[in-house]
């Protein structure tokens, strides 16, 4: 692998920029999306508004000034914004200054709400933004009754951390934690993928290592487990009428840097009570991929080669082919063709 397009994160996609709660009616909060800065914010109505966090007049962030009235107001000089980015208002200009702001606009991204959780759209193409165009955001799909989310920031590039998304062999040695990985010993598996919309689905199978997390839902559970870019990894599990859903996301920050999501729901009103407890638990495990990934990128940074080997690194194999057709889909203003096939791979973890 060299430094081409490919290793850039995908532009034209929805990413997550936090939890719902964090952008209260009449609030704002700026986030990056990449080396876009975005203001997202929220009117009274409840209604999400997004947009380029740069005011034209001298490149203030609007992210520090207020909403008065509905309008974002600049800090600087107090020009005034609609939530559709058009200027309203320009209050230093005398009344017989005939200066036109009517064509004076701010970039709008697309914005959305799933799941307790705020998306953005990175491109300024509406069309690009519907569930045929791009993939999806995640949703939840059952009525859950308690919701754990953490926020990492990670010093690695998006590609190495989508990676761990579907990366079987770093379990064993990341994530070994007693409550995660009581035995030590690594076992074959064999484990059964379907194409799925903008990615892949290993396809339900029933867990067979009673791992502590597991055990908590009373019963032996399904797990399915799908990846779809540009960088979701949505966990389903199943027990009789008991659900968990752990989702999994990376968003581009600036500065290479990336954001790991992790979101946990459950329909499961014990689990509530568990929360302290669960709350630490994913901190580290999220932390343990965190302090690895951003070792890995210093060494990936003095030479960016990766030696992609066995039929554990073909998911990661996949993730840039399916990178490379999105990219081709986009070039070509031609749909997305999955390219992949149903397929079953072995390792041991
Ligand atoms: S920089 Fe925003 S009003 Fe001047
Ligand atoms: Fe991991």
């Amino acid at each position: 692998m060299t430094g081409d397009p490919i290793r850039r994160a995908l532009d034209d996609v929805w990413y997550c920029v936090g939890e719902s709660r964090s952008v209260r009616p009449g609030g704002m909060r700026s986030v990056s999306l990449g080396e876009e800065a975005v203001v997202v914010g929220r009117e009274e109505s409840g209604a999400l508004f997004a947009l380029r966090d740069r005011c034209p007049h001298r490149g203030m962030a609007l992210s520090a000034g207020r909403i008065v009235d509905g309008n974002l107001v600049c800090p600087f000089h107090g020009w005034q914004f609609r939530p559709d980015g058009a200027c309203a208002a320009i209050p230093a200009l005398a009344r017989r200054d005939d200066a036109n702001f009517a064509s004076v606009r701010l970039a709008r991204f697309a914005v959305a709400e799933k799941s307790g959780l705020i998306w953005v759209h990175t491109s300024a193409n509406p069309a690009h933004a519907s569930p045929e165009a791009a993939p999806p955001i995640p949703e939840v799909e059952f009525d859950y009754c308690g919701q754990l989310v953490e926020i990492l920031e990670v010093e690695a590039s998006f590609d190495l951390v989508a990676l761990s998304f579907v990366d079987p062999a770093h379990v064993a040695y990341v994530h070994d934690s007693w409550w995660w990985r009581p035995s030590k010993t690594m076992k074959e598996k064999v484990k059964h993928f379907a194409p799925s919309p903008f990615g892949f689905t290993m396809t339900s199978h029933t867990a067979k290592t009673a791992s502590l997390a597991y055990r908590l839902l009373g019963s032996i559970p399904e797990v399915e487990i799908e990846f779809r870019l540009p960088g979701v990894r949505l966990e389903r599990i199943t027990a009789g009428e008991k659900r968990l859903a752990n989702y999994t996301f990376a968003a581009p920050l600036a500065n290479g840097r990336t954001a790991l999501i992790n979101a946990m729901y459950w329909n499961i009103p014990a689990l509530n009570l568990l929360k302290p407890v669960a709350r630490p638990l994913m901190r580290q495990f999220l932390g343990q991929d965190r302090d690895v990934l951003q070792i890995a990128q210093r060494g990936l940074d003095r030479k960016p080669a990766m030696v992609l080997m066995g039929e554990s690194d073909v998911q990661s194999q996949w993730y840039f082919s399916l990178k490379r057709e999105f990219l081709r889909a986009r070039e070509a203003a031609a749909p997305f063709v999955n390219p992949l096939e149903p397929r079953e791979l072995r390792w041991r973890s």
